[in-house]
């Protein structure tokens, strides 16, 4: 009987972001000073190539994502860290396209986002969302859930629809646990049921007025997929001490690999087919490096990483492993300078047509990893016997070994660095 190998890499998704704002009570006026007008700079003159653009927003979404990963090793020690780095950033700038002020420019500045202008903030997030809007494999969809009676002011909800390709409508806050419900079956459904119950009822009430949802899931096979025969138990070293067995997928193929002396790592790259998107592992050289290497790639490009990727035979050991993890943002946006939209003095009149003080009383994440092995196995064997015909002394290449068998970090990102999907593996 014939089986095919199919290893079926399910990175599978997911995550979400929510905002929930709140009616804040009475304040007092706040007095800004008037947004500085930006300054054109030579660079702004030259970004005006679409790739440029993408490239601009994809940097600094890495930047991001590595402050945001730093945050939450933190906030969640010892635990395999798996989040969307996209998702947060797209939600949380669905929120910014409707604040004022200070609280604009926090967020601005906070998220990395590439202007201080609402048209082009929506535009480069346009840009990667149009670019998978018929992806059959990574799907993003933006929804908001309006208070019932309430009306979305015009720009922001025009923003929303057409930038945002986001969806408006209305429940009764009031009514929270059928509000929770209509909201959660909505990510459900977005995300192959693997995201549920994001948003628990006591978030809502009668103070809620909005909540901003972005959805992301991704189901993508490996160009070259692991041969489900050669999975066996191998071992995964905790630390120098413990280790655990765990099922061990084994593959030699071509991969773009590359030494990193100055991380004390190694990264390789793992396509996905029919598709621009790959796993990006950086391996620690130590068992317990793991935390080093965060420290270092704090300060590391992403694109200082890719650029050092060269093709080589790779004999690669990939841990299957699934990974699930939850977190309420607030800490952590306060800890990168985003304070204000939490406060009284939070300023989102740009977003409803009354005029209510608003503020963010939740941002909820969750997201959800698996890489795995489905589907069936082929055998066959063939052997060509090929000898030289005269004696080389010509070394054959000798294969990189890139051994995943100790705690290390990975990103799932686009090829021109769009950071989807970030996270660890430590434990088991
Ligand atoms: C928000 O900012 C606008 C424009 O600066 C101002 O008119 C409004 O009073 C502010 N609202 C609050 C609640 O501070
Ligand atoms: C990266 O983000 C930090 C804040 O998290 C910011 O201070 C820094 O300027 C950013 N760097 C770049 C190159 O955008």
């Amino acid at each position: 009987m014939q089986r095919l190998l199919q290893l079926d890499v399910r990175v599978t998704l997911s995550l979400l972001l929510l905002l929930l704002l709140l009616q804040a009570p009475t304040q007092l006026a706040q007095h800004h000073s008037p947004n500085p007008s930006p300054i054109p700079s030579s660079s702004d003159a030259m970004a005006n190539t679409e790739a440029n653009n993408v490239a601009e927003f994809s940097r600094r979404l890495a930047n991001f994502s590595v402050s945001l990963y730093g945050k939450l090793i933190a906030l969640k020690p010892n635990t395999n860290v798996v989040f969307s780095p996209f998702s947060i950033q797209t939600c949380a700038a669905m929120a910014r396209l409707g604040a004022v002020g200070d609280t604009a420019d926090e967020l601005d500045r906070g998220l990395g986002l590439v202007s201080s202008d609402v048209g082009k903030i929506a535009e480069s997030f346009h840009q990667v969302l149009a670019a998978y809007e018929k992806s059959s494999i990574l799907r993003i969809a933006n929804k908001l859930y309006v208070m019932k009676d309430y009306e979305l002011a015009d720009e922001f909800n025009s923003l929303l629809a057409k930038q945002f390709l986001s969806t408006a409508e209305n429940v009764d806050f009031t009514l929270s646990a059928q509000a929770a419900g209509t909201i959660n079956k909505w990510v459900e459904q977005q995300t192959n049921s693997l995201i549920k119950d994001l948003v628990p009822a006591s978030l809502l009430g009668e103070r809620t007025r909005l909540v901003l949802i972005n959805a992301i899931h991704f189901k993508g096979n490996w160009v070259h997929q692991f041969p489900e025969h050669a999975t066996r138990n191998e071992r995964f070293h905790l630390n120098e001490v413990d280790g655990v067995d765990v099922p061990m997928m084994n593959l030699k193929e071509r991969f773009r690999y590359a030494n990193l002396p100055e991380l004390d790592a190694a990264a390789l790259e793992l396509p996905y087919k029919d598709s621009d998107l790959s796993m990006l592992i950086v391996l620690p050289n130590s068992k317990t490096g793991l935390a080093q290497l965060e420290q270092k790639l704090r300060t590391t490009p992403l694109a200082q990483i890719t650029d050092k990727l060269y093709s080589s035979q790779v004999v690669v050991k990939l841990p299957k492993f699934k990974a699930e993890f939850q977190v309420e943002l607030t800490p952590v946006f306060q800890q990168l300078g985003m304070s204000r939209l939490f406060s009284d003095n939070a300023n989102f009149s740009k977003m409803l047509k009354s005029p209510e003080s608003l503020k963010v009383s939740a941002i909820v994440h969750k997201a959800f990893i698996d890489v795995n092995e489905l589907g069936t196995e082929a055998a066959a064997a063939t052997a060509f016997v090929v000898a030289c015909r005269t004696i080389s002394f010509v070394p054959p290449p000798r294969p990189e070994y890139f051994y995943v068998n100790r705690p290390f970090f990975y990103y799932i990102a686009s090829y021109q660095g769009v950071a989807l999907f970030a996270g660890n593996m430590q434990k088991f």
